[in-house]
């Protein structure tokens, strides 16, 4: 069932849980997302890049499979697409495309541009039933061609961002996209606590969840963390499958050169991901 990412995010805050946000990037990826859900019976949300938008050529192809796919694949649970980290042009571009959720990120402005045209995206998003999740305090590291510098987001600056009616806040405590660096200093709770009274019962959103140990995940759900960001953890049980797969040389056993057999062990390792987050997270029979 495609719905926008509000209710979902209000019920997770509410009972104490998150819902994962799993990146996609071509059909495969699509699917093993959907199936697990569907097998796990937990709300998702597939977030796409606009670097992954383009490159599966562009969001009206995206929505058209994702929205094809929950129909034919009879998935019942819960499922937005939500724009990741989108511009301005990217997020106009993803409402008119059947995107359920975009995501303004503005947290490169000064507060006062990104206040501006984050309203303008809510007001917009949400004449058409979309939901919209904003950005203050940018998140380390790269994704996609987005860099950020891995600012604390300041308290202040995510109640003005919050008072604007968008539906859940992206503010960056210590979180870094891409793998943590051996010498990386652990999320901020206190900065996450601090936002948490300044946002009053705003669902918040943890992007860079590959590689946060267990306890910490704990932690920030029960400071309001309700949305999860997975993209490298996928992309890394992928990456390894598909290698083991051609360096014990089942490429060229049989008809193992097959892309539907060459991609398998790759679609199964995203799914046993995608399952491990969603037990951790808490969102398993949550749907
Ligand atoms: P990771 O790639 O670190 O899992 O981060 C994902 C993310 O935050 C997407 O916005």
């Amino acid at each position: 069932m495609l719905v926008n990412a509000r209710d979902m995010l209000v019920k997770a805050k509410n009972e104490g849980y998150a819902v994962g946000q799993f990146n996609i990037n071509n059909l495969e990826w699509t699917k093993a997302v959907l199936l697990t859900a569907q097998e796990c019976n937990s709300p998702v949300i597939l977030g796409v890049s606009e670097g992954a938008g383009k490159y599966m050529t562009g969001y009206k192809t995206v929505a058209a499979m994702v929205k094809a796919m929950v129909e034919e694949l009879n998935i019942t649970v819960p499922v937005a697409l939500h724009l990741d980290h989108g511009s301005y042009e990217g997020a106009k571009k993803c409402i008119e495309a059947g995107f359920t959720s975009v995501m303004f990120d503005g947290s490169h402005y000064g507060i006062e541009e990104n206040v501006a045209k984050t309203k303008e995206i809510v007001e917009l998003a949400h004449s058409l039933g979309i939901s919209v999740e904003a950005e203050v305090g940018s998140i380390g590291g790269e994704e996609d061609g987005v860099t950020g510098k891995g600012e604390v987001a300041d308290a202040q600056e995510c109640a003005m961002i919050a008072a604007l009616g968008i539906d859940f806040l992206a503010a960056g405590i210590g979180n870094i996209h891409g793998k943590y660096p051996a010498n990386w200093q652990g999320l901020d709770f206190e900065a996450l606590e601090k936002i948490k009274n300044a946002t009053e019962g705003m669902p918040l959103v943890l992007h860079g969840g590959t590689g946060i140990p267990a306890d910490m995940i704990k932690k920030s759900i029960s400071l309001g963390v309700a949305k999860i960001n997975v993209n490298t953890e996928c992309q890394l049980s992928f990456a390894a499958a598909t290698r083991e797969y051609i360096e014990a040389g089942k490429d060229q056993q049989g008809k193992g050169y097959d892309p539907r057999k060459l991609l398998l062990p790759g679609f199964e390792a995203i799914k046993a991901t995608v399952k491990e987050k969603m037990e951790l997270f808490g969102s398993v029979n949550k749907a």
